[in-house]
């Protein structure tokens, strides 16, 4: 074989084995977001209650209410016990389900979780929904430890409630409220970002120890929803609100263990790598950028600050 030969063998491959991804990679956004709409996994099957932290508002509410709509009854969990009682109240009335509150503050740490184990003791729970978000904390000396203890401990102590009893029953389903900033590093949001990735490698890891066993753990990593947190910005073709953003990520479970919840997002996720890789992203030239139209004031004392 001649040297053009093993080229155009080489080449031929190459570009082969380009449009095959491609295809796969088409046919993995076309099921999770397009076919699911159409072939829905029906989630009464997990059990019977449906827990949802972080259910009084934006997507955590949003999500309770679409499992509710999907026949669950559901458990709201949250910091605002008058929230609570609102939003259990609203779905009892809308879809005629079973509601409980639990009232907890996730910065707390560790202490609230018996309390939260009590409270779950006599119910068959099937899904897990993690949605809690905290970046703005209220005491100043605590903040950090407060933003780990809602982002990432509630997330690890909830799944630790659940787990056992949908091993032994064989069938459960948790859903990780990630982000995009968890996928992709998001300087001037450090530790919001940090903590986002952390639920992705937490998610993907359980995903991999217990799918054998009939437990789902699901990791959505969103980009733009409109709520409360971004400061309900106007929905459009890339910003979804929460409800169709809820719906849409309910579809995609059974289809996909890690999403980014909708197709929108998904292409977002795509443009973003290709067009906004990490080394832009991430240099200083970019970041001085971000400073600047941002005003570091507003940000920093948002996210993380040094005092
Ligand atoms: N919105 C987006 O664009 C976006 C994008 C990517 C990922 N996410 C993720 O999606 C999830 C939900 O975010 P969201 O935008 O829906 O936020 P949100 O509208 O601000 O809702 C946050 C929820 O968390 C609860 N919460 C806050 N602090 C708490 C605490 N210390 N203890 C207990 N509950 C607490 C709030 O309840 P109270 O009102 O009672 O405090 C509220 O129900 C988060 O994990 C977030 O990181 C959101």
């Amino acid at each position: 074989m001649s040297l053009h030969d093993l080229l155009a063998t080489v080449g031929g491959f190459t570009v082969s084995f380009c449009l095959l991804r491609l295809l796969w990679k088409c046919w993995c956004l076309y099921s999770e977001f397009i076919l699911s709409e159409h072939w829905q996994v029906d989630l009464r099957t997990y059990g019977k209650w449906a827990v949802v932290t972080g259910a009084t508002s934006g997507i955590g509410k949003a999500y309770a209410e679409e499992l509710a709509r999907r026949g669950l009854d559901v458990v709201l969990v949250s910091r605002s016990d008058l929230k609570l009682q609102r939003v259990a109240k609203e779905i009892e009335n809308k879809f005629g389900r079973k509601t409980r509150i639990i009232q907890a503050d996730f910065a707390e740490g560790d202490s609230i979780y018996p309390a939260i184990a009590d409270a779950l003791r006599d119910l068959e729970i099937g899904i897990l929904g993690n949605g809690t978000m905290c970046f703005r904390t209220y005491t100043k000396d605590r903040r950090i430890t407060q933003v780990l203890n809602c982002n990432m401990m509630s997330v690890t102590q909830m799944t630790r409630l659940v787990l056992p009893d949908m091993v032994a029953r064989k069938t459960g389903l948790i859903i990780n409220l990630s982000s995009i900033t968890g996928v992709r590093p998001q300087p001037l949001l450090s530790l919001y970002s940090a903590t986002k990735a952390f639920v992705i490698f937490f998610s993907r890891c359980l995903q991999a120890e217990y799918k054998s066993k009939g437990v789902t753990i699901q990791c959505v990593a969103p980009s733009l929803v409109s709520t409360n947190m971004t400061h309900n910005i106007k929905v459009n073709c890339c910003v979804k609100s929460a409800s169709a953003f809820a719906r849409e990520a309910l579809n995609t479970v059974g289809q996909s263990s890690y999403t980014n919840g909708c197709l929108s997002h998904a292409l977002q996720n795509v443009a973003l790598a290709l067009f906004l890789p990490d080394w832009l992203r991430l240099s200083t030239y970019f970041e001085k950028r971000q400073w600047k139209r941002r005003g570091c004031q507003e940000t920093c004392s948002a996210y993380f600050k040094y005092e």
